[in-house]
Formats: structure tokens, C-alpha cells, sequence
């Protein structure tokens, strides 16, 4: 039973194998939080909390009398609003007769086997596996308003999720305008914030920051979940390491707007709260009914290491579906890089034939495929093949990529419609536009209104139809510009706010229904590179490409960042020509090999250009994929460099399940001359048995834990080596 109601002590009891989340019912009704963390057995936690009389901060009517008893000051599961709790909120909503205040106190809880499920959104799901739910029922009486909170507690994976269903029980319409999905206090502690910022080719860059006295905010409000702030943070004791020390992670199963705070108050507590972008949201909740919001994963673990690690489990196990969830993602060969949109149906299976020859399983076709697509300009929306570059049609090229003896793959966007398209000239209607004015065009394209059942309709069908030609195993479904001038021209004018989260229910449901009738398609996830890297994405693909950035040095970066949250089946990886088209940056072949060796690999070069020895290089690339693929996928991941080693080199190891066998990979960014040598401490591998390193020498587990490893000078254009190290 990992969750118990203990009468005496008014505690709810959320367990996991390692850590426990306590929370109390007060006398008052308040839902207090009491204790996330390392587990604490049965305690009762309420000694910590010696209260003061505190200025400035009033005092519920009933506890009038009790000046030490402050909504300002308690830790809660999920806040009031405008009665006294001046601190960052979790919900606001204003009723028929203007008034936006909200207490919620506790009514009812339930404790119920296996996971709570969200109508409509995605989220972690249990395999059969230790999963309970807890429902606590919160009212706020005046308005007719309960919250009820969801707890996923998966007791083997030190995860627990939540998330709220706000239900109007009352007669009148309520105006939802804040539904975030958790709250979280650290009431005690010295924290810093890691969270993962960046831009268009620079997604996912770690971001170490002491907390401040005030908000910190992490948001996207561009519709997509967003290069700049992906929706995941860390809040780590001070001296917190990979190693160890407190680390508490939130990440959001979300594509769309969304909104983290952090505060860090006047008693030197922490509030995070996580959820929707409040900015452009206002949801009309008639009487009857309800409100749910996303999911959020939670997790405490000791040390950055072991908090990815409950990350990479649950999304690989719990949250990714199908049939590649644990299967061996083909090697593939994609030529978006090495033709854009210029290319012949010679030239592709030119391609597609030297690919065959150096092992590769797949071929995936990029944008510039259907009619009137010889730039970005034109065409979205109009999903039938351009017959000028493809004689035979998709299919005629599908099946000679087929008969190859190669897998067949196709990209498309199904969420844009360009301006110049037969589908915009159909239905002007359909894409989001403001009334009255010239909307922002990036790309030159618009995008669809996904919360209308009629484009998704037309987009299930079109898509279905691509797919019906069951030589076509691949998708990778991109997303290229963000949501502006959001307005939909089927939803009234004061529903309007809720166009932003409609277009997301809008988009799973048809994510939903595709992978539902094309169980054998493996969709790749996509948004101008890592523009939409969720877990709410990887709900529905089970690999998303990383980043339009293909230089191996600066991925070394973004699979770095990622690494904290993401395990590495979900990150696509290409080899790419050098110089590389975004940086212009020379590297050798060896090491643009070993950085996309990190997960589901591919090539994305003209490969008809390569030398002989080039060829050679890339099948010896492949037999090492092959030879590590399993245990890049299925084992552990570790980070044995930091930032502060970034600038000068970059060095991981995945270990395989049993620890039996481990491959080491390093990349120099800065080779020094004569500079101090380049020494790591090896994780994660048996500390009695003995291993033989790269053939050369052999030692026990222990020796390379704790004595670590020293590379010999490693000199060159950004040398890279990869070490095989096998228990004998
Ligand atoms: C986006 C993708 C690229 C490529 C282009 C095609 O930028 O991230 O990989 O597919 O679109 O237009």
C-alpha cells in the first residue's frame, strides 16, 4: 500500500521506495503540505512547523484569534485565492457576480489501486505495475467550486504525478482565468533552479540559478511547449551534485502554453507552481461541469544522476506507447540536408541505394515531396505527391525503396496550411487568424485550427490515406512555426481564451486516432528540431528530433541538456555533412558519429558524395551502433562531465541492464596543448567484477569508480573516442 490515511495524525501518506509526501488535513479543512523527500517512515510530521504571529500576513475569520495561523505562511497542496495568501496561486476564477475569491477546504478523499487517467490529455500511465491513486476533494463553499486533486503514486519508479479537475457544482457559469496543475513547497532549504532555456538549433541549455527573494518564471506562450523554456525544472539543494544532495524535478506532459513560478517568500519558503499558461487562458465552466489540467511528473531523488534516471524510466516505460516503445529504432538516412527541396526521384534513390550498401534500414523522405513544394512558400496542406519530381508517385517510390530491401519513411506537417494551397483557397476559415487583421506569417505559413473536429476530420483522412500504402513505417510529423493572432473562427467570442488549450485537446485527439489505426508507423515527433521536446509529445511518438542544429558540437550541448530530463530513445541524432549547414564548423566523420550514437541514429548527408574511405568509417559506424544499440537503449545513462567541463570536453557512458558492459564516449572541444590530463570517475558498473577497458588493460569496477579513467592526449580537429568496456 504506498498510500495511508492516518487518523491521529489527520496525515495522507503518499509512498514510494525511496521517498514519502506527506500531507495534513487541518482542523480548519486547509490541505497543508507537510514533507516531500527522502523517506520518513511513520512520522508525525507536523512538529516542524512552529508558527509565529506574523506581521502583515492576516488570519482566517475562524482563526481570528490565532494570530500565528496564516494562509500566507502554510505550506498548502493547492492554494486559495484573494483571502490572505498573497503568494503565487494556483487557481482564479471569478463568478456571475464579479468576485474572484476562493478558499478551498478540504471534503472528501478517496485511495483507489492502478493510475487516475486524464479525459482527453496525455499522461503516465502504469503497466499493471505499484500504482494508487489518490482523490482529494477540496470545496470552496461560497462559489459552488470543488478542486479535486489527482496523485499518481508509482511506488517502484519515486515518481508521483498530479494533477486538478476543477468542477463547477454550483448554478452560474464560473470563469476559470489560472487552472495550474501543482503546487509544490519547500518550506525549508537553500535551492537553486535548473531549468533549460534556449532558442531555434540551441534548445535545452541548462541554466544553474540561486533562488532570489520574488518569482522566478519559466513560460511559453507560443503555443508549443517551445525552444526557449522547455517545460521541466529542477530544484536542487545548494550543493546538490550528480552524485547527491536533494534534487526535486517537475516536468510537465504538455505541448502547448505553459507556465512555471517559483517563489521564494518572505520566510524564505519555496512555492513552485506548474501548469497552463494563465496569460491567455479563460475557460467558461458552465454549472455541471469540469475542468481538467495536465499532468505534471514529480520526483525526488539524491543527486542530479538518480532524479534522470527516475525520468528516463518513467518515460520510457510509462509514457511512451506502442510498438517501438521498446524496440529497436531502424538506422535511418534522411535527405532533407542533402537536397532540401531540390531533388529528382533519381537522386533519391541514388540515396536510397548507397544507404542499402552501407547498412542502413530506412529512408525517410523530408518536406518538398507534394505539389507546388520547391520552397517553403507554398503547398501545406495539400498532401498529394508532386508528380514532376516523383513520376510514379509516393507510392511508385515507396515501393522501390522497398523492394530494396530498405523501410520507407515520409515527413509531413499536418498542423500549417500555406497561404498558396488549394486547402487555404478552400477554407480560409481554417486557419487561425485575428478578425480584421493581416496576420503574423512565419515561414510564410499559417497554422490550422486543430481545436475544429472539421480540420481534423480533413487532416485524419489525409494522412490515412498517405499511410494506407503500408510501405510507408515512418513519420516524422513537424511543426514549424509558433501560434500567433489565435482566434478561431468556430468558437464565440468569449471563449476565445480557450483556444489555445483546445487546440492542444484538438491536436492529441487526432495524434490519438492515427497512431490508434496505424499501430505499425513510427511516428517521429518534430518542431522546427526540438521546438515541441514534451513528454506530452512522446505520448504519442516515441522519438522526437532534437535539434535543426546537426553540428556535433553544439549537440553535444543540447543532448547534454536533455539528457536531465529525456532518456535517450527519444532523441533522434543524424550525421551530417562537414562543414555543417547551420555552424559551417569542420569536424571529423568519427566524431559526428559518436555524438549521434546517443539514441535513435541517423544519417542526414548526400550520401552518393562520399569517399570510399568515408564509406568505410560509416559501416564501421553502423557495426558499433548495432553492437551498443541495446545497451544505449535499454541501460543507463551517465553524465561525467559538467558544465564547467563543457568548454573543454564532453564525456558520457551508457551501462548496459546488467552492468556487464558499458560504452564510454568522450568529444574535446578545446584540445590544449600540454594541458591536464583528462581523468573520469566510471558510474554505475559492478564494483567486484572485473572489466577489460577497450581491450587494452583490466581492472575491477571499483578500481574505475573510485581511480577512475585517464584518456591519453586526445589532439586534432575535436577529437572523439569511444571506449568498450566488457566484464570478463
Ligand atoms: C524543419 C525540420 C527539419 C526539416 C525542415 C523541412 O525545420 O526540423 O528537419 O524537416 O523542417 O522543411
Amino acid at each position: 500500500m504506498s498510500i495511508r490515511y492516518d487518523e491521529k495524525t489527520r496525515q495522507l501518506v503518499l509512498e514510494t521506495a525511496g521517498t514519502s509526501y506527506i500531507m495534513r488535513i487541518e482542523e480548519t479543512g486547509y490541505l497543508k503540505h507537510l514533507y516531500y523527500g527522502p523517506k520518513v517512515g511513520q512520522s508525525d510530521m507536523t512538529y516542524p512547523f512552529r508558527i509565529y504571529d506574523r506581521g502583515f500576513s492576516g488570519n482566517p475569520y475562524d482563526q481570528r484569534l490565532n494570530r500565528a495561523y496564516s494562509l500566507d505562511s502554510m505550506p498548502q497542496e493547492y492554494t486559495s485565492y484573494g483571502v490572505g495568501d498573497f503568494r503565487i496561486n494556483t487557481i482564479t476564477a471569478s463568478y456571475a457576480d464579479g468576485s474572484r475569491c476562493a478558499e478551498y477546504k478540504y471534503e472528501s478523499h478517496e485511495i483507489t489501486d492502478g493510475k487516475y487517467r486524464i479525459p482527453g490529455l496525455p499522461s503516465v500511465y502504469d503497466n499493471g505495475d505499484n500504482v494508487q491513486t489518490l482523490t482529494v476533494t477540496l470545496a470552496d463553499t461560497a462559489s459552488n467550486i470543488r478542486v479535486r486533486l489527482y496523485y499518481g503514486v508509482f511506488e517502484d519508479l519515486d515518481i508521483i504525478t498530479r494533477a486538478a479537475e476543477i468542477v463547477n457544482a454550483g448554478e452560474g457559469t464560473v470563469w476559470l482565468r489560472k487552472a495550474a496543475s501543482v503546487c509544490l513547497e519547500l518550506p525549508f532549504g537553500k535551492w537553486d533552479m535548473i531549468h533549460f532555456h534556449g532558442r531555434h538549433c540551441m534548445e535545452r541549455q541548462p541554466e544553474r540559478v540561486p533562488l532570489f527573494h520574488g518569482i522566478h518564471t519559466i513560460s511559453s506562450g507560443r503555443g508549443m511547449s517551445s525552444h526557449q523554456h522547455n517545460p521541466f525544472i529542477i530544484l536542487c539543494d545548494r550543493g546538490a551534485s550528480e552524485d547527491s544532495g536533494p534534487c526535486y524535478g517537475m516536468m510537465m506532459v504538455y505541448s502547448g502554453n505553459h507556465k512555471t513560478e517559483v517563489e521564494l517568500d518572505q520566510f524564505d519558503g519555496v512555492r513552485a507552481v506548474m501548469g497552463l499558461n494563465d496569460e491567455r487562458f479563460r475557460w467558461e465552466l458552465m454549472p455541471g461541469t469540469s475542468f481538467c489540467t495536465p499532468e505534471v511528473i514529480l520526483t525526488y531523488a539524491d543527486g542530479l544522476t538518480q532524479m534522470s534516471h527516475n525520468y528516463h524510466r518513467v518515460i520510457q516505460n510509462n509514457v511512451v506507447r506502442g510498438e517501438y516503445k521498446l524496440a529497436h529504432r531502424p538506422i535511418l538516412v534522411n535527405n532533407w540536408e542533402a537536397t532540401y527541396f531540390d531533388f529528382t526521384e533519381e537522386k533519391l534513390l541514388d540515396i536510397a541505394e548507397k544507404a542499402k550498401d552501407l547498412g542502413i534500414d530506412m529512408f525517410v523522405l523530408d518536406d518538398g515531396w507534394f505539389r507546388n513544394r520547391n520552397d517553403d512558400n507554398a503547398g501545406l496542406g495539400d498532401w498529394t505527391p508532386d508528380r514532376r519530381k516523383l513520376p510514379d508517385g509516393l507510392d511508385g517510390l515507396a515501393d522501390k525503396i522497398t523492394d530494396m530491401g530498405l523501410k520507407f519513411g515520409l515527413w509531413i506537417e499536418p498542423e500549417m496550411v500555406s497561404e498558396d494551397s488549394d486547402l487555404d483557397r478552400a477554407h480560409p476559415d481554417w486557419a487561425l487568424t485575428a478578425p480584421g487583421r493581416a496576420p503574423m506569417m512565419a515561414r510564410n505559413q499559417l497554422v490550422l485550427d486543430m481545436s475544429r473536429r472539421d480540420v481534423r476530420d480533413y487532416l485524419f483522412d489525409a494522412i490515412s490515406s498517405l499511410l494506407k500504402n503500408r510501405n510507408i513505417t515512418y513519420i516524422k510529423w513537424d511543426f514549424n512555426r509558433p501560434l500567433s493572432d489565435v482566434y478561431s473562427n468556430a468558437v464565440p467570442a468569449e471563449r476565445q481564451g480557450e483556444v489555445p488549450h483546445r487546440y492542444y485537446l484538438g491536436l492529441y485527439e487526432l495524434y490519438e486516432r492515427l497512431t490508434s489505426a496505424f499501430p505499425h508507423v513510427l511516428f517521429e515527433g518534430c518542431a522546427g528540431g526540438g521546438g515541441r521536446f514534451d513528454a506530452g509529445i512522446l505520448y504519442y511518438s516515441p522519438q522526437i528530433w532534437c535539434s535543426d542544429n546537426t553540428d556535433p558540437i553544439s549537440r553535444l550541448r543540447i543532448q547534454y541538456g536533455t539528457s536531465f530530463g529525456y532518456p535517450q530513445t527519444t532523441v533522434s541524432a543524424h550525421v551530417s555533412a562537414s562543414p555543417n549547414h547551420q555552424t559551417g564548423r569542420k569536424t571529423p566523420l568519427s566524431t559526428r558519429g559518436v555524438v549521434a550514437m546517443t539514441g535513435a541514429f541517423g544519417y542526414e548527408l548526400d550520401l552518393t558524395r562520399l569517399t570510399e574511405e568515408e564509406c568505410g568509417e560509416i559501416r564501421e559506424q553502423i557495426r558499433t551502433y548495432r553492437d551498443f544499440e541495446s545497451v544505449i537503449r535499454e541501460g543507463r545513462h551517465y553524465r561525467l562531465s559538467g558544465l564547467e567541463d563543457g568548454s573543454r570536453y564532453f564525456c558520457w557512458e551508457y551501462v548496459s541492464r546488467d552492468r556487464g558492459r558499458c560504452l564510454l564516449s568522450i568529444v574535446v572541444t578545446d584540445p590544449l596543448a600540454n594541458g591536464p590530463s583528462i581523468h573520469v570517475r566510471l558510474k554505475g558498473l559492478i564494483p567486484e567484477a572485473v572489466y577489460s577497458v577497450g581491450g587494452e588493460f583490466e581492472c575491477t569496477g571499483s578500481a574505475l569508480m573510485a581511480n577512475g579513467y585517464t584518456f591519453t592526449q586526445l589532439t586534432g580537429d575535436y577529437p572523439a573516442l569511444q571506449l568498450d568496456i566488457r566484464k570478463v
